[in-house]
């Protein structure tokens, strides 16, 4: 592997953080760009660069400008934001339950937020090196794959991120040649999001975070370049849009 820097979005994530070690720990990178709205006091010794941003248009915008002269260094790109509940809210299980509150803040944060990073990314991408940009998705977003329903909010912001992910796809093929994007399921992970739905989820189906990252940056590592959007699984399977 020839040398790179890799920008971790959402640094904050727990899967997030399990990767930002493993760039860490890895001899060619040689730095990574945590972004997030709140960082943690830097460690002079890490090679990691903490850039706060409250996702804001002009807020990424500025930290795009901060990370121009990495352009076509930067080749591992992880987005990871999203939301599956908070304090005022748990996922609907019912049609009564649809609040135009809840279906707009889990589409601004899981839908609306990424795609923003990856249209305003684009000139920092283009380049000559093998770039691979992986979008925290969610197999609940399948479309073909919904069979129980439920978790409107949530399901439907992973669904329009991945048609988002496709469509950006057909554009990054033509003025971003070196890039390949990554609609990425992790599994069922040991989270904050999960916490208050892994009593259903048998042990061995419910996976570190350390585990994930593994399995994501191998991915990334093996992929084939072929200009078209993958939507992978944890182990590597596709799953049908
Ligand atoms: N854990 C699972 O079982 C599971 C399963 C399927 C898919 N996923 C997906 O994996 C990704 C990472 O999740 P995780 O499990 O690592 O969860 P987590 O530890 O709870 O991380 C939450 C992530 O969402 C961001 N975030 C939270 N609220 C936000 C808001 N209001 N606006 C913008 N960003 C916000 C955080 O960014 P900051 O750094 O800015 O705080 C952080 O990146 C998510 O996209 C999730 O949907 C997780």
């Amino acid at each position: 592997m020839s040398s790179f820097y890799a920008l971790v979005i959402g640094a904050s994530s727990v899967i997030a953080q399990a990767a930002i070690k493993q760039f860490e720990d890895n001899q060619d990178c040689l730095g990574i760009f945590a972004i997030s709205r709140v960082s943690p006091s830097q460690d002079k010794a890490s090679k990691t660069q903490w850039i706060e941003s409250d996702y804001s248009e002009a807020s990424i915008q500025q930290v795009c400008q901060t990370l121009t002269p990495y352009s076509g260094a930067i080749t591992k790109v992880l987005i990871c934001n999203g939301i599956l509940h908070n304090d005022s809210m748990m996922p609907e299980r019912k049609l009564e339950e649809i609040s135009a509150s809840q279906l707009t803040t889990v589409l601004h944060a899981n839908t609306v937020i990424p795609m923003l990073w990856l249209s305003r990314l684009l000139p920092i991408l283009q380049g000559k090196h093998d770039t691979q940009v992986a979008l925290f998705s969610a197999r609940i977003g399948s479309i073909s794959d919904n069979k129980t329903g439920g978790w409107y909010s949530y399901r439907a912001s992973k669904a329009a991120l991945n048609m988002l992910i496709q469509t950006s796809s057909v554009e990054y093929a033509r003025r971003a040649k070196n890039v390949k994007l990554i609609a990425f399921h992790p599994g069922t992970t040991d989270t904050p999001l999960s916490k208050p739905f892994q009593r259903s989820v048998p042990k061995d189906k419910l996976f570190t975070a350390e585990f994930v990252a593994t399995q994501l940056l191998s991915i990334m590592e093996s992929i084939t370049m072929d200009n078209k959007a993958a939507y992978l699984d944890w182990n590597n399977q596709a799953i049908e849009w």
